[in-house]
């Protein structure tokens, strides 16, 4: 049996968001999270395992990478080489699908889709909420990437049951506009930004409690298919996060100028009677929660303040999907 694989993964936005490790060397989040997958952004990648290397080979984009990149992926392997027991090395190749203007490289799609491409390539009949515990290692967002739609990551007791999932397929009116920013590398990585926030921010206990009762209000909301009310658990749930950065020691924000224009326009659109709400991550990078059927009218009036290509509308996108290899 040849052991070649292939696999696709789309990222995903959280809407209560991770915000802090308990555990770093085994990424056990403080508190559960949930996201929406999207459409637009995905990575695909590729491994297959060679009896001729004497290290793993890592392809980014066709670009073969330096050897401190191919160390991470390396460090990934080694999870499914020490769990089967396995030895050798492998040939891994991705592809980023990311519209040029986003910035929204993603850990989230590249662990999820090399944990898929893994599977395949060692015909391992696992779920995907197993493979979401792998995934995980990889980079925390990376664990919700393996579902479509909505996905929770449940914060779970333990490396085995900290996993994704699928809450909803979101197959109704729901629809997400990208504004990019910038997309100059972050100064502050999400890994470092979250673990200065846990050491010494003295707001962080209460954003841990509000989130569990967001999180909560959230599933609710999805289940009513109500919108409106998702948008607005997620943009609180969000500047609740970016409020814990301003307060830890030395204090810090992912926030540009921009952000807050891009704030202030998405209030301006609910004015003018949109249902429309945003959320940030660790960069200064606007996504404005909305419905799917509003989607191009949002655009337009955004792009009154921002460029086109600034602007990017994705639906809800799909699980881990196996590619031909
Ligand atoms: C703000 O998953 O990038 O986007 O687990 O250290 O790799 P590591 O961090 P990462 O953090 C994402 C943080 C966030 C919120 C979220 O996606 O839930």
């Amino acid at each position: 049996q040849k052991r070649i694989g292939a696999c696709r993964a789309h990222t995903n936005i959280a809407l209560i968001k991770y915000w802090g490790k308990r555990d770093q060397t085994l990424f056990l989040p403080t508190s559960s999270s949930l996201s929406l997958t999207l459409n637009a952004f995905y990575t695909d990648t590729r491994v297959q395992w060679l009896d001729n290397l004497s290290n793993d080979l890592f392809y980014l984009n066709g670009e073969k990478q330096s050897k401190e990149e191919t160390n991470k992926i390396s460090r990934f392997l080694d999870l499914f080489r020490d769990e089967l027991g396995i030895n050798g090395y492998a040939k891994v190749e991705s592809y980023n699908h990311v519209p040029t203007a986003a910035g929204l490289a993603s850990s989230a799609s590249a662990f999820a889709a090399l944990a898929g491409a893994c599977r395949e390539s060692l015909h391992l009949d696992w779920s995907n909420e197993k493979l979401s515990t792998f995934a995980r290692r990889g980079s925390g967002s990376a664990t919700r990437s393996v579902y479509g739609g909505f996905v929770e990551w449940n914060k779970g007791t333990s490396s085995v049951d900290s996993k994704a999932i699928a809450i909803d397929d979101a197959n109704w009116d729901v629809g997400m506009v990208i504004i990019a920013i910038n997309k100059a590398k972050k100064k502050v990585s999400s890994r470092e930004g979250m673990q200065l926030t846990v050491a010494t921010s003295p707001f962080y206990s209460q954003w841990v409690e509000q989130s569990e009762q967001d999180l909560i209000a959230i599933k609710e909301a999805i289940a009513n298919q109500d919108i409106q009310r998702v948008g607005e658990i997620a943009e609180t749930n969000a500047m609740r996060m970016h409020a814990t950065t301003l307060a830890a020691n030395p204090p810090f924000t992912y926030f540009e100028p921009e952000t807050l224009q891009a704030i202030a326009s998405v209030q301006a659109l609910r004015e003018k009677g949109f249902t429309a709400y945003y959320t940030i991550d660790a960069g200064p990078n606007v996504k404005v929660l909305c419905k799917a059927s509003e989607m191009s009218q949002i655009k337009q009036h955004l792009s009154e303040t921002f460029t086109n290509d600034q602007l990017i509308t994705t639906t809800p996108g799909d699980a881990l999907t196996r590619l031909d290899h």
